[in-house]
Protein backbone atom coordinates (compact mmCIF):
# COMPACT_ATOMS: atom_id res chain seq x y z
CA UNK A 1 0.00 0.00 0.00
CA UNK A 2 1.52 3.14 -1.30
CA UNK A 3 1.51 6.81 0.96
CA UNK A 4 2.90 9.15 -1.37
CA UNK A 5 4.65 10.31 2.16
CA UNK A 6 8.66 10.75 2.75
CA UNK A 7 7.79 8.29 5.91
CA UNK A 8 5.09 6.45 4.42
CA UNK A 9 7.36 3.16 4.85
CA UNK A 10 6.25 1.47 7.40
CA UNK A 11 2.65 2.69 7.12
CA UNK A 12 -0.78 0.36 5.35
CA UNK A 13 -3.01 2.81 5.59
CA UNK A 14 -3.32 6.47 3.90
CA UNK A 15 -3.68 9.60 6.57
CA UNK A 16 -6.61 10.62 7.49
CA UNK A 17 -7.60 13.40 5.84
CA UNK A 18 -8.27 15.66 8.82
CA UNK A 19 -5.25 13.98 10.19
CA UNK A 20 -3.40 16.02 6.89
CA UNK A 21 -5.03 19.33 7.13
CA UNK A 22 -4.47 19.14 11.09
CA UNK A 23 -1.01 18.43 11.02
CA UNK A 24 0.65 20.63 7.69
CA UNK A 25 2.48 23.36 8.23
CA UNK A 26 2.84 24.72 4.97
CA UNK A 27 0.59 27.23 4.71
CA UNK A 28 3.02 29.15 6.76
CA UNK A 29 6.16 27.48 7.15
CA UNK A 30 7.09 28.47 3.30
CA UNK A 31 8.23 31.34 4.34
CA UNK A 32 11.25 29.28 5.12
CA UNK A 33 11.91 28.34 2.08
CA UNK A 34 15.07 30.52 1.53
CA UNK A 35 16.46 29.56 4.75
CA UNK A 36 15.75 26.00 3.94
CA UNK A 37 17.05 25.97 0.65
CA UNK A 38 20.12 27.68 2.34
CA UNK A 39 20.40 24.92 5.04
CA UNK A 40 20.13 21.86 2.59
CA UNK A 41 23.06 23.50 0.09
CA UNK A 42 25.60 23.59 3.21
CA UNK A 43 24.45 20.02 4.07
CA UNK A 44 25.09 18.94 0.97
CA UNK A 45 28.33 20.61 0.34
CA UNK A 46 29.31 19.25 4.10
CA UNK A 47 28.42 15.68 2.62
CA UNK A 48 30.58 15.81 0.26
CA UNK A 49 33.30 17.58 1.79
CA UNK A 50 33.65 14.06 3.80
CA UNK A 51 33.32 12.00 1.34
CA UNK A 52 29.55 11.15 1.75
CA UNK A 53 28.45 12.29 -1.14
CA UNK A 54 30.54 12.86 -4.49
CA UNK A 55 31.05 16.00 -5.84
CA UNK A 56 29.23 15.07 -8.95
CA UNK A 57 26.06 14.00 -6.63
CA UNK A 58 26.69 17.67 -4.69
CA UNK A 59 26.78 19.63 -7.46
CA UNK A 60 23.68 18.10 -9.12
CA UNK A 61 21.85 18.21 -5.57
CA UNK A 62 23.11 21.97 -5.26
CA UNK A 63 22.24 23.21 -8.84
CA UNK A 64 18.50 21.48 -8.50
CA UNK A 65 18.04 22.92 -4.95
CA UNK A 66 18.96 26.64 -6.85
CA UNK A 67 16.50 25.63 -9.42
CA UNK A 68 13.78 25.09 -7.45
CA UNK A 69 14.78 28.41 -5.17
CA UNK A 70 14.09 30.38 -9.05
CA UNK A 71 10.77 28.29 -9.08
CA UNK A 72 9.65 29.47 -5.54
CA UNK A 73 10.54 33.18 -6.32
CA UNK A 74 8.83 33.12 -9.85
CA UNK A 75 5.64 31.57 -8.39
CA UNK A 76 5.74 28.22 -10.39
CA UNK A 77 6.57 26.60 -7.47
CA UNK A 78 3.66 23.85 -6.85
CA UNK A 79 3.02 23.52 -3.17
CA UNK A 80 1.63 20.11 -2.54
CA UNK A 81 -0.36 20.63 1.14
CA UNK A 82 -0.46 16.30 0.93
CA UNK A 83 3.40 17.27 1.82
CA UNK A 84 3.32 18.08 5.22
CA UNK A 85 5.82 21.19 5.17
CA UNK A 86 8.20 23.45 3.52
CA UNK A 87 11.13 20.86 3.81
CA UNK A 88 9.02 17.78 2.37
CA UNK A 89 8.08 20.05 -0.88
CA UNK A 90 11.33 21.12 -1.57
CA UNK A 91 12.49 17.79 -1.00
CA UNK A 92 10.42 15.74 -2.82
CA UNK A 93 10.39 18.51 -5.85
CA UNK A 94 14.31 17.36 -6.16
CA UNK A 95 13.86 13.99 -6.64
CA UNK A 96 11.46 14.87 -9.21
CA UNK A 97 13.79 17.11 -11.00
CA UNK A 98 17.24 15.38 -10.51
CA UNK A 99 16.16 11.70 -10.15
CA UNK A 100 17.72 9.04 -7.09
CA UNK A 101 20.32 11.63 -6.30
CA UNK A 102 17.77 13.88 -4.75
CA UNK A 103 16.79 11.47 -2.08
CA UNK A 104 20.30 11.24 -0.72
CA UNK A 105 20.10 14.90 0.29
CA UNK A 106 18.65 13.93 3.38
CA UNK A 107 21.51 11.61 4.49
CA UNK A 108 22.30 12.51 8.28
CA UNK A 109 19.89 14.66 8.23
CA UNK A 110 16.34 14.41 10.49
CA UNK A 111 13.50 17.47 9.73
CA UNK A 112 13.78 18.03 13.87
CA UNK A 113 17.39 19.93 12.81
CA UNK A 114 16.46 20.89 9.64
CA UNK A 115 13.11 22.99 10.77
CA UNK A 116 15.51 24.18 14.06
CA UNK A 117 18.31 25.53 11.81
CA UNK A 118 15.87 27.10 9.04
CA UNK A 119 14.04 28.94 12.18
CA UNK A 120 17.42 30.05 13.51
CA UNK A 121 18.72 31.13 10.11
CA UNK A 122 15.10 33.58 10.04
CA UNK A 123 15.28 34.39 13.06
CA UNK A 124 18.68 36.13 12.45
CA UNK A 125 17.70 37.97 9.27
CA UNK A 126 14.40 39.11 11.35
CA UNK A 127 16.56 40.41 14.05
CA UNK A 128 18.91 42.54 11.56
CA UNK A 129 15.59 43.56 9.83
CA UNK A 130 14.33 44.86 13.16
CA UNK A 131 17.62 46.31 14.58
CA UNK A 132 18.14 48.34 11.04
CA UNK A 133 14.77 49.63 11.53
CA UNK A 134 15.61 50.48 15.54
CA UNK A 135 18.41 52.63 13.54
CA UNK A 136 16.55 54.61 11.46
CA UNK A 137 13.94 54.65 13.55
CA UNK A 138 16.57 56.28 16.60
CA UNK A 139 17.70 59.04 14.16
CA UNK A 140 15.05 60.60 13.49
CA UNK A 141 14.50 60.55 17.53
CA UNK A 142 17.46 62.47 17.40
CA UNK A 143 17.20 64.54 14.86
CA UNK A 144 13.84 65.61 16.85
CA UNK A 145 15.71 65.60 20.32
CA UNK A 146 18.30 68.14 18.76
CA UNK A 147 15.44 69.98 17.44
CA UNK A 148 13.82 70.83 20.42
CA UNK A 149 16.80 71.00 22.80
CA UNK A 150 15.78 74.39 24.04
CA UNK A 151 11.72 73.69 23.54
CA UNK A 152 10.31 73.77 27.25
CA UNK A 153 7.37 71.64 28.24
CA UNK A 154 5.81 70.25 31.67
CA UNK A 155 7.10 67.30 32.70
CA UNK A 156 4.67 64.97 34.60
CA UNK A 157 4.74 62.46 37.26
CA UNK A 158 1.20 61.21 38.15
CA UNK A 159 0.15 62.75 35.08
CA UNK A 160 -0.34 66.24 36.82
CA UNK A 161 2.67 68.96 36.07
CA UNK A 162 5.54 68.61 38.18
CA UNK A 163 8.56 70.41 36.67
CA UNK A 164 9.52 72.26 33.40
CA UNK A 165 11.74 69.82 31.32
CA UNK A 166 12.91 70.00 27.46
CA UNK A 167 11.01 68.24 24.93
CA UNK A 168 14.40 67.19 23.42
CA UNK A 169 15.13 65.71 26.72
CA UNK A 170 11.70 63.70 26.58
CA UNK A 171 12.08 62.72 23.12
CA UNK A 172 15.76 61.32 24.67
CA UNK A 173 13.75 59.54 27.27
CA UNK A 174 12.36 57.59 24.07
CA UNK A 175 15.58 57.09 22.60
CA UNK A 176 17.09 55.61 25.67
CA UNK A 177 14.09 53.01 26.16
CA UNK A 178 14.65 52.02 21.95
CA UNK A 179 18.59 51.89 22.96
CA UNK A 180 18.09 48.95 25.72
CA UNK A 181 15.81 46.71 22.83
CA UNK A 182 18.24 47.24 20.71
CA UNK A 183 21.11 45.94 23.52
CA UNK A 184 19.06 42.94 24.00
CA UNK A 185 18.21 41.88 20.44
CA UNK A 186 22.28 41.70 19.60
CA UNK A 187 22.39 39.60 22.76
CA UNK A 188 19.53 37.44 21.53
CA UNK A 189 20.87 37.52 18.16
CA UNK A 190 24.08 36.13 19.78
CA UNK A 191 22.20 32.67 21.25
CA UNK A 192 20.21 32.73 17.62
CA UNK A 193 22.92 32.44 16.04
CA UNK A 194 24.14 28.70 17.37
CA UNK A 195 23.92 25.39 14.32
CA UNK A 196 21.43 22.63 15.42
CA UNK A 197 22.64 20.96 12.51
CA UNK A 198 24.26 17.64 12.46
CA UNK A 199 22.19 16.87 15.80
CA UNK A 200 19.87 14.90 13.83
CA UNK A 201 16.69 13.22 14.79
CA UNK A 202 18.25 13.59 18.65
CA UNK A 203 21.12 11.57 18.80
CA UNK A 204 23.32 12.84 16.27
CA UNK A 205 24.42 10.31 13.31
CA UNK A 206 27.00 7.59 12.37
CA UNK A 207 27.62 9.38 9.02
CA UNK A 208 31.59 11.14 9.92
CA UNK A 209 29.82 14.68 9.02
CA UNK A 210 31.88 17.64 10.23
CA UNK A 211 29.32 20.80 11.89
CA UNK A 212 32.32 23.46 12.09
CA UNK A 213 31.81 23.26 8.33
CA UNK A 214 28.35 23.74 7.77
CA UNK A 215 28.32 26.01 10.50
CA UNK A 216 30.84 28.12 8.39
CA UNK A 217 28.85 27.45 5.42
CA UNK A 218 25.80 29.10 7.03
CA UNK A 219 27.71 32.07 9.62
CA UNK A 220 26.82 30.73 12.65
CA UNK A 221 28.79 30.99 15.26
CA UNK A 222 29.10 27.62 16.22
CA UNK A 223 27.63 23.73 16.31
CA UNK A 224 25.09 23.04 19.07
CA UNK A 225 27.00 21.44 21.80
CA UNK A 226 23.76 18.82 23.14
CA UNK A 227 22.14 16.93 19.81
CA UNK A 228 18.89 16.67 21.89
CA UNK A 229 18.82 20.12 23.32
CA UNK A 230 20.42 21.50 19.69
CA UNK A 231 16.58 19.66 18.39
CA UNK A 232 14.38 20.54 20.79
CA UNK A 233 15.36 23.86 22.48
CA UNK A 234 13.16 27.10 21.41
CA UNK A 235 14.89 29.45 23.93
CA UNK A 236 15.37 31.55 21.34
CA UNK A 237 12.51 32.21 20.01
CA UNK A 238 11.10 32.76 23.40
CA UNK A 239 13.82 35.27 24.08
CA UNK A 240 13.35 36.84 20.46
CA UNK A 241 9.36 37.46 21.29
CA UNK A 242 10.21 38.43 24.91
CA UNK A 243 12.63 41.52 23.34
CA UNK A 244 9.39 42.68 20.67
CA UNK A 245 7.21 42.24 23.57
CA UNK A 246 9.43 45.09 25.80
CA UNK A 247 10.25 47.18 22.42
CA UNK A 248 6.05 47.18 22.01
CA UNK A 249 5.65 47.76 26.04
CA UNK A 250 7.95 51.27 24.48
CA UNK A 251 5.90 51.98 21.28
CA UNK A 252 2.91 51.94 22.87
CA UNK A 253 4.05 54.21 25.57
CA UNK A 254 5.63 56.40 22.89
CA UNK A 255 2.05 55.99 21.04
CA UNK A 256 0.18 56.90 24.17
CA UNK A 257 2.03 60.56 25.02
CA UNK A 258 1.16 61.31 20.95
CA UNK A 259 -2.03 60.30 21.47
CA UNK A 260 -2.84 62.41 24.19
CA UNK A 261 -0.47 65.40 23.20
CA UNK A 262 -1.87 65.73 19.73
CA UNK A 263 -5.72 65.65 21.73
CA UNK A 264 -7.07 69.56 21.82
CA UNK A 265 -6.87 70.02 25.41
CA UNK A 266 -3.05 69.25 25.27
CA UNK A 267 -2.50 70.16 22.00
CA UNK A 268 1.44 69.67 22.43
CA UNK A 269 2.39 68.15 18.73
CA UNK A 270 0.75 68.52 15.57
CA UNK A 271 0.80 65.24 13.58
CA UNK A 272 1.08 65.71 9.79
CA UNK A 273 -2.25 64.83 8.27
CA UNK A 274 -0.62 61.82 6.17
CA UNK A 275 -0.93 60.13 8.85
CA UNK A 276 -3.98 60.72 11.00
CA UNK A 277 -7.18 59.16 9.60
CA UNK A 278 -11.25 61.03 9.73
CA UNK A 279 -14.20 60.00 10.96
CA UNK A 280 -17.21 58.98 8.84
CA UNK A 281 -19.60 60.68 11.04
CA UNK A 282 -17.57 63.85 12.81
CA UNK A 283 -16.49 66.21 9.98
CA UNK A 284 -13.89 67.88 11.90
CA UNK A 285 -11.86 64.77 13.03
CA UNK A 286 -8.32 64.15 13.19
CA UNK A 287 -7.60 60.95 14.81
CA UNK A 288 -4.24 59.49 15.61
CA UNK A 289 -5.10 55.94 14.31
CA UNK A 290 -1.24 54.98 13.70
CA UNK A 291 -0.45 55.73 17.04
CA UNK A 292 -3.48 53.70 18.12
CA UNK A 293 -2.90 50.82 16.61
CA UNK A 294 0.27 50.54 17.53
CA UNK A 295 -0.50 50.96 21.05
CA UNK A 296 -3.07 47.92 20.39
CA UNK A 297 -0.82 45.56 18.46
CA UNK A 298 1.78 45.59 21.60
CA UNK A 299 -1.21 43.13 22.98
CA UNK A 300 -1.10 40.48 20.25
CA UNK A 301 2.75 40.41 21.06
CA UNK A 302 2.90 39.90 24.35
CA UNK A 303 0.01 37.25 23.66
CA UNK A 304 2.78 35.23 21.46
CA UNK A 305 4.76 35.66 24.29
CA UNK A 306 2.44 33.37 26.44
CA UNK A 307 1.77 31.19 23.91
CA UNK A 308 5.66 30.04 23.34
CA UNK A 309 6.41 29.95 26.88
CA UNK A 310 3.34 27.54 27.62
CA UNK A 311 4.37 25.39 24.12
CA UNK A 312 7.52 24.89 25.52
CA UNK A 313 6.57 23.95 29.14
CA UNK A 314 6.27 21.02 30.52
CA UNK A 315 8.02 19.39 27.37
CA UNK A 316 9.99 16.46 27.40
CA UNK A 317 13.23 16.04 25.36
CA UNK A 318 13.59 15.65 22.65
CA UNK A 319 11.78 17.30 19.35
CA UNK A 320 8.24 16.98 20.14
CA UNK A 321 5.41 18.19 17.36
CA UNK A 322 4.25 21.08 19.89
CA UNK A 323 7.54 22.41 18.28
CA UNK A 324 5.87 23.30 14.87
CA UNK A 325 3.67 25.71 16.54
CA UNK A 326 6.55 28.04 17.51
CA UNK A 327 6.54 29.59 13.59
CA UNK A 328 3.10 31.57 13.27
CA UNK A 329 3.52 33.35 16.67
CA UNK A 330 7.36 34.24 15.51
CA UNK A 331 6.22 35.44 12.17
CA UNK A 332 3.49 37.64 13.47
CA UNK A 333 5.54 39.21 15.96
CA UNK A 334 8.36 39.91 13.37
CA UNK A 335 5.63 41.20 10.77
CA UNK A 336 4.08 42.93 13.45
CA UNK A 337 6.94 44.97 15.32
CA UNK A 338 8.46 45.86 11.58
CA UNK A 339 4.79 47.44 10.80
CA UNK A 340 5.19 49.14 13.85
CA UNK A 341 8.51 50.75 13.37
CA UNK A 342 7.91 51.66 9.43
CA UNK A 343 4.50 53.38 9.99
CA UNK A 344 5.72 54.91 13.32
CA UNK A 345 8.61 56.02 11.83
CA UNK A 346 6.73 57.77 9.26
CA UNK A 347 4.80 59.67 11.79
CA UNK A 348 7.53 60.18 13.92
CA UNK A 349 8.88 62.66 10.69
CA UNK A 350 5.80 64.58 10.12
CA UNK A 351 5.38 65.72 13.95
CA UNK A 352 5.19 69.46 15.01
CA UNK A 353 6.07 70.66 18.50
CA UNK A 354 3.94 73.35 19.07
CA UNK A 355 5.99 75.19 21.36
CA UNK A 356 3.98 78.25 22.34
CA UNK A 357 1.50 75.58 23.78
CA UNK A 358 4.18 73.94 25.36
CA UNK A 359 5.57 76.92 27.52
CA UNK A 360 2.38 77.91 28.70
CA UNK A 361 1.40 74.34 29.64
CA UNK A 362 4.83 74.42 31.35
CA UNK A 363 4.54 77.94 33.12
CA UNK A 364 1.03 76.24 34.78
CA UNK A 365 0.57 74.20 37.32
CA UNK A 366 3.38 75.86 39.52
CA UNK A 367 5.92 73.56 37.81
CA UNK A 368 8.76 76.08 39.57
CA UNK A 369 8.11 75.18 43.17
CA UNK A 370 11.06 72.82 43.75
CA UNK A 371 12.75 76.02 41.90
CA UNK A 372 12.08 78.28 44.72
CA UNK A 373 12.50 75.47 47.83
CA UNK A 374 15.79 74.68 46.28
CA UNK A 375 16.78 78.36 45.94
CA UNK A 376 15.64 78.53 49.65
CA UNK A 377 18.33 75.30 50.10
CA UNK A 378 20.98 77.04 48.40
CA UNK A 379 20.21 79.99 51.35
CA UNK A 380 21.03 77.77 54.24
CA UNK A 381 17.24 76.45 55.04
CA UNK A 382 17.00 72.84 55.42
CA UNK A 383 15.18 70.97 52.33
CA UNK A 384 11.77 70.17 54.60
CA UNK A 385 11.92 73.48 56.18
CA UNK A 386 12.08 74.56 52.28
CA UNK A 387 9.40 72.58 51.44
CA UNK A 388 6.71 73.27 53.74
CA UNK A 389 7.60 77.39 53.18
CA UNK A 390 6.86 76.65 49.45
CA UNK A 391 3.76 74.56 49.89
CA UNK A 392 2.14 77.68 51.53
CA UNK A 393 3.35 79.90 49.14
CA UNK A 394 1.83 77.47 46.77
CA UNK A 395 -1.40 77.49 48.28
CA UNK A 396 -1.47 81.41 48.87
CA UNK A 397 -0.71 81.55 44.65
CA UNK A 398 -3.47 79.15 44.46
CA UNK A 399 -6.02 80.96 46.30
CA UNK A 400 -5.13 84.62 44.45
CA UNK A 401 -4.95 82.72 41.03
CA UNK A 402 -1.61 84.08 40.50
CA UNK A 403 1.45 81.83 39.19
CA UNK A 404 4.38 82.07 41.71
CA UNK A 405 6.32 84.40 39.37
CA UNK A 406 3.74 87.20 39.28
CA UNK A 407 4.19 87.42 43.38
CA UNK A 408 5.89 90.19 44.52
CA UNK A 409 8.84 90.28 46.56
CA UNK A 410 7.04 91.54 49.73
CA UNK A 411 4.31 88.40 49.11
CA UNK A 412 7.18 85.90 48.91
CA UNK A 413 9.20 86.67 51.98
CA UNK A 414 5.84 86.49 54.02
CA UNK A 415 7.05 83.26 53.59
CA UNK A 416 10.72 83.30 54.08
CA UNK A 417 12.92 85.75 55.37
CA UNK A 418 15.80 84.61 53.11
CA UNK A 419 13.82 85.24 49.82
CA UNK A 420 15.70 88.25 48.07
CA UNK A 421 15.07 89.62 44.60
CA UNK A 422 17.48 87.00 43.04
CA UNK A 423 15.05 84.98 43.39
CA UNK A 424 12.99 85.69 39.97
CA UNK A 425 15.96 83.91 38.08
CA UNK A 426 15.06 80.75 39.83
CA UNK A 427 11.45 81.18 39.65
CA UNK A 428 11.43 81.15 35.51
CA UNK A 429 11.29 78.26 33.40
CA UNK A 430 14.06 78.77 31.25
CA UNK A 431 15.91 78.90 34.45
CA UNK A 432 14.95 75.51 36.30
CA UNK A 433 15.94 73.80 33.21
CA UNK A 434 18.88 75.68 32.25
CA UNK A 435 20.52 74.50 35.92
CA UNK A 436 20.14 71.07 35.43
CA UNK A 437 23.28 70.40 33.64
CA UNK A 438 24.67 67.20 35.50
CA UNK A 439 24.66 63.71 33.46
CA UNK A 440 20.95 62.87 32.44
CA UNK A 441 19.94 66.52 33.53
CA UNK A 442 17.08 68.09 31.67
CA UNK A 443 19.45 70.91 30.35
CA UNK A 444 19.47 72.02 26.81
CA UNK A 445 23.35 71.48 26.81
CA UNK A 446 22.92 68.40 28.12
CA UNK A 447 20.07 67.42 25.47
CA UNK A 448 22.60 67.91 23.23
CA UNK A 449 25.79 66.37 24.82
CA UNK A 450 23.65 62.95 24.67
CA UNK A 451 22.11 63.62 21.32
CA UNK A 452 26.07 63.47 20.30
CA UNK A 453 26.64 60.71 22.34
CA UNK A 454 23.93 58.63 20.95
CA UNK A 455 25.07 59.37 17.55
CA UNK A 456 28.34 58.51 18.13
CA UNK A 457 27.06 54.93 19.51
CA UNK A 458 24.13 54.75 16.87
CA UNK A 459 27.00 55.13 14.03
CA UNK A 460 29.35 51.83 15.94
CA UNK A 461 26.15 50.08 15.67
CA UNK A 462 25.36 50.12 12.19
CA UNK A 463 29.21 49.50 11.69
CA UNK A 464 28.47 46.23 13.75
CA UNK A 465 25.16 45.01 11.98
CA UNK A 466 27.12 45.13 8.76
CA UNK A 467 30.03 43.31 10.00
CA UNK A 468 27.97 40.59 11.23
CA UNK A 469 27.72 37.00 9.51
CA UNK A 470 24.26 36.60 7.35
N1 LIG B 1 6.91 20.90 10.36
C1 LIG B 1 7.71 20.40 11.43
C2 LIG B 1 7.95 21.50 12.45
O1 LIG B 1 7.72 22.59 12.15
C3 LIG B 1 9.02 19.89 10.93
C4 LIG B 1 9.61 18.85 11.79
C5 LIG B 1 8.78 17.63 11.79
N2 LIG B 1 9.44 16.57 12.45
C6 LIG B 1 8.83 15.42 12.70
N3 LIG B 1 9.50 14.52 13.29
N4 LIG B 1 7.56 15.24 12.41
O2 LIG B 1 8.37 21.27 13.55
Amino acid sequence: MSTSKTWGGRFGQATDQRVESFTSSLDYDRRLYAHDIRGSIAHARMLAHVGVLTGTECDEIVTGLERIKSEIERGEFEWLPAHEDVHMNIELRLTEQIGEVGKKLHTARSRNDQVATDLRLYMRYAVDEILTALVAFQVELLDIAEREAETIMPGFTHMQTAQPVTAGHHVMAWSQMLERDMQRLFEVRQRINIMPLGAAALSGTSFPIDRTFTAKELGFDEPSANSLDAVSDRDFVIEFVAGASILMVHLSRIAEELILWCSEPFGFIQIGEAFCTGSSIMPQKKNPDVAELTRAKSGRVFGHLVAILTVMKGQPLAYNRDNQEDKELSFDTVDTVLACLEVMLGMMSDIHFQRERLLAAAQRGYSTATDLAEYLVSKGVPFRDAHEAVGKTVRYALERHKSLSELSLDELQRFSDEIQADVFDRLTIEGSVSVRVHVGGTAPSEVIKSVRNARERLTRRRELLGRLPK
